[in-house]
C-alpha cells in the first residue's frame, strides 16, 4: 500500500526540496514558468503574466491540504534561489504506480540539479512511500530529460506517437521511461 506522507522537505547535497508558498509565485514566474525555453518541453505554455503563476501556485498550495499531494519546489542551498519544481502525479491506488514531472529554470540547466532532484524524490517514493513503479515521459526533441531519467536508473519502455499536444498546438512523440521499486531496491 502507498504510504502517503504529503510533501515533506527533502535535503540533498546542493538542494532543498520543499513545499511551495504563495510568496514564491514571482520566482516561479521569473525563473521558469515565463520562459518558453522551459515550457516548450512541457504541456502547458509559458505564463504571460505573474497573475497566471499566482493562480497556479494557489492551486499547488491548496493541494498540500491532502497527504496524497507531492509537489516540491527546488531551492538551491547556497543562494536560497528557487530554481524549479518536481512532482509525483497520477498516483494510482490500484497499481500503486505514479508519474514524475520536473522543470528547472534555464540558467540552471546542465549542472546536475535535475538528476539530483529526481534521484532524491525517487528514493523518497520507493523507500518512504512504498510506490511500486515510477514513470516519466519526455518529448523526443528533449533528449536532456531522457538523459536525466537514465542517469537515475529508469529504462526506456517505448515511444508513443503524438502522446501530447502542447500549448503551441504541436503534437509530440514521447519516449516513456519507468523504474520499478524492486529494481531500485536491488
Ligand atoms: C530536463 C531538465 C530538468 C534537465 O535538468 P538538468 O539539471 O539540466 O539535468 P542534469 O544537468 O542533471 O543532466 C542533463 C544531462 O543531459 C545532457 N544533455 C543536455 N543537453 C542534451 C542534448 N541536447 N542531448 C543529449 N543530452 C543532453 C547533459 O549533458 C547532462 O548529461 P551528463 O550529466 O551526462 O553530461 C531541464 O533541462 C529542464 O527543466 N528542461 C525543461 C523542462 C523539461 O524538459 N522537463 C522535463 C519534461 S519530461
Amino acid at each position: 500500500m502507498i504510504t502517503y506522507l504529503g510533501t515533506p522537505t527533502i535535503e540533498t547535497d546542493r538542494l532543498i526540496l520543499r513545499k511551495l508558498k504563495l510568496s514564491d509565485a514571482q520566482s516561479v514566474f521569473d525563473n521558469w514558468l515565463s520562459d518558453e525555453r522551459v515550457t516548450d518541453n512541457l504541456i502547458r505554455g509559458a505564463h504571460k503574466t505573474v497573475f497566471e503563476t499566482i493562480e497556479r501556485v494557489t492551486v499547488i498550495v491548496g493541494g498540500y491540504d491532502s497527504p496524497e499531494y507531492c509537489y516540491w519546489g527546488i531551492e538551491l542551498k547556497g543562494s536560497g534561489e528557487l530554481i524549479g519544481a518536481i512532482d509525483f502525479f497520477n498516483l494510482n491506488t490500484t497499481t500503486e504506480n505514479c508519474d514524475v514531472g520536473y522543470a528547472l529554470g534555464y540558467k540552471w540547466w546542465n549542472q546536475g540539479y535535475g538528476t539530483e532532484a529526481l534521484r532524491a524524490v525517487v528514493e523518497f517514493g520507493f523507500e518512504r512511500m512504498n510506490i511500486h513503479k515510477i514513470s516519466a515521459a519526455h518529448n523526443l526533441d528533449n533528449p536532456a530529460s531522457g538523459k536525466v531519467m537514465r542517469k537515475i536508473g529508469m529504462v526506456q519502455e517505448g515511444t508513443i506517437r503524438h502522446m501530447i499536444r502542447n500549448a503551441k498546438n504541436q503534437y509530440k512523440d514521447c519516449a516513456v521511461y519507468g523504474i520499478l521499486q524492486a529494481e531500485y531496491m536491488k
